[in-house]
């Protein structure tokens, strides 16, 4: 497998993300990517100059997941955006592959943070249902994974939760948000998946 830039010239390898878009979110984020055109139009998007867009290939060019980023707060932040693996390559290490690359990308950026944010929207998480107000936070430290929610994925890749949104997708449908340093190293003797607990 390898990792490189996406570029405008891409464009059977954008029409297969695309298609890749779709397929990831319609189980749990339906109203993501509803369909085609609407992921054509984040694809190329992500091809702006002052993005990062970066696409997973194996040797035969198989188009196998994605990863993107937009700078905020003159650059310091990066916002991850979006992250997707072709269903039938999840689970092989793609997914922590595309983040380790794009962590260096920010890092090579000067960017110091990377930002996340994750919706739950259909009950994968302990949040989902409730009214999260006014004990935020509360909730937050005490969440579950009932259904393989992604934070978790984000979790064991050193990304710890900030915050939330409540009813970001209606009522009892948080968004999630996480975040990570790329300016600094885990205080020796922690391992990233120990970061925040
Ligand atoms: C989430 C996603 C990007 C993960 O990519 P992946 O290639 O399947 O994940 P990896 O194989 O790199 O997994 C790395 C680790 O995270 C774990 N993990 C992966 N997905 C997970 C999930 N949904 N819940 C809990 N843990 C998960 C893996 O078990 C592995 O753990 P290990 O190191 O203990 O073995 C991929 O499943 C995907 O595209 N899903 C649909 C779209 C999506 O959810 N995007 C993110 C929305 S913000």
């Amino acid at each position: 497998m390898r990792i490189r830039d996406l570029s405008a010239d891409d464009a059977p390898v954008i029409e297969h993300l695309a298609a890749i878009l779709v397929a990831a979110f319609a189980d749990h984020w339906p109203e993501a990517w509803p369909d085609l055109e609407a992921a054509r139009t984040e694809v190329r998007a992500s091809l702006s100059a002052d993005r990062i867009s970066r696409v997973a290939l194996d040797e035969d060019g198989t188009v196998l997941g994605w990863i993107g980023g937009i700078a905020a707060y003159d650059g310091h932040v990066w916002e991850l955006h979006p992250l997707v693996v072709h269903p039938a390559w999840q689970g092989r290490d793609i997914g922590r592959a595309l983040v380790t690359d794009f962590e260096a990308q920010v890092r090579a950026r000067g960017g110091l943070t990377i930002w996340l944010g994750t919706d739950d929207e259909d009950g994968m998480t302990s949040l989902a249902g409730h009214d999260l107000f006014p004990n935020v936070l509360d909730h937050l430290t005490r969440i579950r994974n009932l259904r393989r929610h992604p934070y978790e994925f984000y979790q064991k890749l050193g990304y710890v939760i900030v915050g939330a949104l409540p009813d970001a997708n209606g009522f009892g449908k948080p968004d999630i948000f996480m975040a990570k340093t790329v300016a600094r190293q885990a205080p020796p003797g922690r391992a990233p998946t120990d970061a925040g607990s």
